[in-house]
């Protein structure tokens, strides 16, 4: 398979994308084998997504992941990486608490990672976070529309913004985090329009994830595109494999084989 041969993807790639209209792809990974055959396929982005405390740990949400597992994760990520550019998701309570500690959390990722950039979740409140960031040189990917870290103020999963209050709330954040000097922003579940809004209003590439067609850029998890996770639908996401049904049979095929006495055979022995 021929692979795509292009320069490195760095933050001001990202923007060049956006002014000449071409779209961003992104997908998360939390391993160095994932994140190999992403970066050789040709991703942009490589996003080390909290969700690893959904699809990697198996908790029911993404609040009880660590800054130690998510530098794990993203270690091995940028092993596997040499075109993309890779972006580490802040933990929840790493970044929310006062901004010094937002800062060095967000240097223990840099220095221990060898990731590109952090993300965030959220606007206003975490403003002086996102500057003492920047500050320190560091490249800051926004996230804003349904926020997984907040989830117990939410209350579900259900789409964000749909109301004028809120709508508008999501729109000054945007604007603010577009100033305060955020590379990107990932807008997630929103209703359409208004992340088109928000596209065309701020400088910044906008990342949606069901937040239509109408943005700079698509980010989706991994593990539900490629149908490793089963039982999560909703309606923005398009499967492109089955990977847990093509895992299953193989596995049945193996335990059939080694039962059987069919594995290993001639050739596969010393
Ligand atoms: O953690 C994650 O995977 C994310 C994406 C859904 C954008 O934040």
């Amino acid at each position: 398979m021929e692979f795509k041969q292009l320069k490195k993807i760095t933050t001001h790639v990202l923007w060049e994308m956006k002014l000449r209209g071409e779209k961003i792809t992104m997908l998360t990974a939390y391993d160095y084998t994932m994140a190999k055959i992403l970066d050789k396929a040709g991703i942009d982005v490589i996003l080390v997504g909290d969700s690893a405390s959904n699809v990697m740990a198996g908790y029911d949400t993404t609040i009880p992941i660590t800054l130690d597992a998510m530098i794990y994760h993203g270690a091995a990520v940028v092993r596997g990486t040499k075109r993309a550019l890779v972006v580490v998701d802040m933990p929840f309570g790493t970044y929310q608490g006062n901004s010094l500690e937002a800062l060095h959390s967000a240097i223990r990722i840099m220095k221990e990672t060898g990731a590109s950039a952090v993300k965030l979740e959220g606007g206003e409140e975490i403003k002086e976070s996102v500057q003492r960031i920047l500050s320190a040189g560091i490249p800051v990917m926004a996230h804003l529309g349904l926020t997984p870290q907040s989830i117990h103020k939410f209350g579900t999963y259900s789409v964000r913004a749909k109301d004028e209050k809120e709508a508008e709330k999501l729109i000054s954040d945007a604007m603010l985090l577009d100033e305060l000097g955020c590379f990107a922003l990932v807008l997630e579940k929103v209703p359409a329009t208004l992340a088109e809004k928000v596209t065309k209003m701020v400088r910044m590439p906008v990342i949606g994830i069901g937040a239509g067609n109408k943005v700079d850029g698509q980010v989706l998890v991994l593990h539900d595109m490629l149908g490793l996770t089963t039982e999560f639908s909703p309606r923005f996401l398009r499967r492109y494999h089955n990977l847990a049904e093509e895992i299953t049979k193989s596995v049945i095929k193996y335990i059939n084989d080694v039962k059987t006495g069919n594995f290993p055979n001639e050739n596969e022995q010393y």
